[in-house]
């Protein structure tokens, strides 16, 4: 798993082309922890690692380039719900390097789906990391769109198997 993750950074320090890192395990397994800490210290590298997304799409503008967020998709939905949340969502599709953590953790509606789905979509190109206690096979099956958008441009797919939950261990 750290190998991948490293993988990942360096590739943003390269400057490569974007793509995702999607971390799938149980509860406990350390997802968060990881990809929280690939966020400080991608934060903390910004002016170093940034490439212009309008090198990429020239509809990009400025403010759009120098923009990282770490959001909770549960806490995404909930905002959405109660209709707060298109600003926020919009953020998230433009945004440079998003993080977007716990995509099902609860469950999600039709309508929810449709809005991961295309929040998958609009960030194909962009530095995305996904956390999920899930599993690849249950969004194959929920939504396969949004499946397939993992593995899209390079994208970086783990399932955590071999370690336990860190708070379960003595
Ligand atoms: N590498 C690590 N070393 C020490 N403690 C860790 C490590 N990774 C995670 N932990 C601790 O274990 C606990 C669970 O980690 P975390 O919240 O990242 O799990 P998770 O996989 O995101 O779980 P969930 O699916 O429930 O969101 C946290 O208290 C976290 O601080
Ligand atoms: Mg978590």
């Amino acid at each position: 798993m750290l190998d991948k993750a490293t993988e990942f950074i360096r590739s943003i320090a390269a400057k490569e082309d974007p793509r995702s890192f999607s971390l799938f395990g149980k509860s406990g397994t350390g997802k968060t922890h990881l990809a929280m800490n690939m966020y400080r210290f991608i934060y903390a590298n910004l002016r170093a690692y940034q490439r212009p997304l309008s090198d990429i799409d020239p509809e990009y503008t400025i403010t759009d380039l120098h923009n990282v967020r770490f959001a909770s998709w549960p806490d995404v939905c909930r905002q959405l719900r109660n209709g707060t949340g298109d600003r926020l969502f919009n953020d998230l599709c433009r945004h440079w390097f998003v993080v977007i953590d716990d995509i099902g953790a609860e469950y999600e509606s039709d309508a929810m789906m449709a809005n991961l789905t295309e929040l998958a979509d609009q960030r194909l190109g962009k530095w995305t990391i996904y956390t999920s206690n899930k599993t690849v096979d249950y969004y194959d099956e929920k939504d396969e769109r949004f499946a397939s958008r993992l593995f899209r441009h390079n994208g970086i797919v783990l399932e955590i198997t071999s370690v336990e939950d860190y708070n379960r261990r003595s």
